[in-house]
């Protein structure tokens, strides 16, 4: 059945120019936009969208990272839009872990710094969706 996922084209990608390569991706995987708003994040919406990683050694850089810049916010429905797009996204590694033919695996330089973040199960979906779009 349809799913939907909260997919950020994180500032890293805004900033290269990956808006347009990131959407038709998903566009071609056959999952439908429901959303999508360019903004810059604040640091409460970064550290709730992150709370999982509060206390980590890249946290504080993460949160900084992603509010340092305008990104671009979705909503992605589907049939198991969430696997389907981590499937997209690749590895969070895009050295390591992310192969060719991924988003990070094609385009990411290191892991910080890996261009798109996927929701990683139907519940985070709705808990960041409320986050990011608390009028969806
Ligand atoms: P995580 O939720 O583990 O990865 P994913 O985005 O694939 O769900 O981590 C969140 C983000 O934190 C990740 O996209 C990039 C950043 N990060 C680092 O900067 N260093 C790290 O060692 C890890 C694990 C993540
Ligand atoms: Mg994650």
């Amino acid at each position: 059945m349809s799913e939907r996922t909260l997919v950020l084209v994180k500032p890293d990608g805004v900033a290269r120019g990956l808006v347009g390569e990131v959407i038709a991706r998903i566009e071609r995987k056959g999952l439908k936009l429901a959303a999508l708003e360019l903004r810059t994040a604040d640091r409460a919406t970064a550290e709730q969208h992150y709370a999982e990683h509060d206390g980590k050694s890249f946290y504080a850089d993460l949160v900084d990272f992603i509010t340092g810049g305008p990104l671009v916010a979705l909503v992605v429905e589907g049939v198991r839009a969430v696997p389907a797009f981590r499937q997209l996204a690749g590895g969070t590694d895009p050295i390591e872990k992310a192969t060719p033919g991924t988003i990070r695996g094609d385009f990411g330089t290191e892991v910080q710094f890996n261009l798109v973040h996927g929701s990683d199960s139907v519940e985070s979906a709705e808990r960041e969706i409320k986050i990011w779009f608390p009028n969806l």
